[in-house]
């Protein structure tokens, strides 16, 4: 084996494509500014409003909401109180990352052990108290915090599904008539609730809903000029001079447009095509580096959404192999839905409708694993839709070998 260098002829510094905080957020000057309007009673010491922010993953929630507490803290140290009618408030953020708690019990407890730490307090076990213990050392705690107003963003807070008890309490906490009252002239609290769910509003409880959801800010995919903007400026960062050639990055920028609009997207989309460049011992990252990324992260993502098929979901996909390798493709719902049918019987599942199945093509064409056509058969025949596989067979076949569920009959699984 040769010895691995540093040197490294693609990337000056790869880091500035993954996830972190970025030098300059861009494109999104004007909903951040929406989005700091919302805590204009924090800078005039009065007491903040809830808000919830929602929006797909990648698209600068967690980056804005940051910015956002950080440029608050800001004014507040650039505003001339003395010389002004208000009284300075002092502001404390907190910004608490819910991805594994999946509890309102382990937020409070995460959420209490977050306050204390700047105090140099005894942390709390995060299991074992009963849930009342736990909600009253928080509240307690946020009576005694030292600064005028406490604003805390519960980032991927969806993953407390329904137990959502917190979403009720900590929102309107400084509300007299609450249990759980923290007094206003103490401590002013306001509550940020993220999520990437778009049905978590919705399944909120409506006491929590009406409290938190008082605000609401919605961050939208991006398109591709703006993810062109996003890409150019990091590439600046990750790669030396002149490594890439002229159309990588709007390539990026209109594939990652295409598939899904998140920044996210983009960025792993060009460290994959730069990487394999780099594998390959090539000078420079070309569009077809990208186009070959591009392929391979859809093929993944199609081997990955069949594996988590449901058992339907399953026997449909193993349908559309087999219409494919009888090169029965294009085919209509019902050809399709006699073949999902059939098999069903084969492996002792009791069939769904022939409408459970068509909205299980169309959750299939999400991820381009299956495709449609509308078919114009002139005055007589009317319009229908016929569907055809998106990606080839083998891939399919990857993402269904080994599942226990088809194997019997199929040997090739
Ligand atoms: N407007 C933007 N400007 C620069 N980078 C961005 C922008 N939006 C997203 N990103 C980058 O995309 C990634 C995901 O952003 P993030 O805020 O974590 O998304 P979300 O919380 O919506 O899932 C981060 O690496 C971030 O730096
Ligand atoms: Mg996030």
């Amino acid at each position: 084996m040769e010895r691995l260098t540093p040197d490294d002829g693609i990337f000056r510094d790869e880091d500035a494509l993954r996830d972190h905080f970025p030098d300059r957020i861009l494109e999104r000057d004007d909903k951040l500014a929406e989005y700091q309007s919302r805590f204009k009673e924090v800078v005039r010491n009065k007491r903040p409003r809830n808000v919830f922010v929602y929006g797909p993953t990648g698209v600068g929630k967690t980056i804005g909401t940051k910015a956002v507490f950080q440029n608050l803290e800001r004014s507040i140290e650039a505003f001339d109180y003395e010389a002004s009618r208000f009284d300075e408030p002092s502001l404390r953020t907190v910004h608490l990352e819910c991805k594994d708690l999946n509890t309102s019990y382990q937020v409070a407890a995460h959420l209490l052990n977050r306050l204390r730490s700047a105090t140099n307090r005894d942390r709390v076990s995060t299991t074992g108290y009963p849930e009342g213990e736990i909600y009253r050392m928080l509240f307690e705690e946020l009576r005694q915090v030292d600064t005028s107003h406490v604003l805390i963003a519960l980032d991927e807070i969806d993953n407390i599904g329904g137990d959502d008890n917190i979403l009720y309490k900590l929102p309107r906490c400084n509300n007299d008539n609450s249990a759980a009252y923290v007094d206003p002239a103490a401590t002013k609290v306001g509550v940020v609730g993220i999520t990437n769910d778009g049905t978590f509003r919705e399944s909120l409880d409506p006491r929590a809903k009406s409290t938190l959801c008082d605000q609401e800010i919605h961050f939208p995919p991006y398109d591709a000029v703006e993810l062109e903007t996003i890409v150019e400026d990091r590439a600046a960062v990750a790669f030396h001079d002149d490594v890439l050639s002229q159309d990588v990055v709007p390539l990026t920028a209109a594939l990652a447009a295409q598939r899904s609009g998140y920044a996210r997207t983009a960025l792993d989309l060009l460290y994959e095509a730069a990487d394999n460049a780099r594998s390959a011992d090539d000078a420079r990252v070309t569009e077809n580096h990208v186009k070959t990324a591009e392929e391979s992260i859809q093929q993944g993502a199609i081997v990955e959404e069949i594996r988590g098929l449901s058992t339907h979901g399953t026997l449909v996909a193993y349908a559309m192999l087999r219409l494919s390798e009888g090169e029965e493709l294009p085919a209509k719902i019902d050809k399709i839905y006699a073949w999902y049918k059939q098999f069903a019987e084969q492996v002792d599942v009791d069939p769904v409708t022939s409408r459970t199945i068509h909205n299980t093509l169309n959750d299939l064409m999400v991820n381009g694993t299956v495709t449609s056509e509308e078919v114009n058969k002139g005055r007589s025949g009317g319009r229908h839709y016929e569907y055809e596989l998106g990606c080839r067979a083998e891939i399919l076949l990857d993402g269904l070998e080994g599942d226990s569920r088809i194997g019997p009959v199929d040997g090739r699984l």
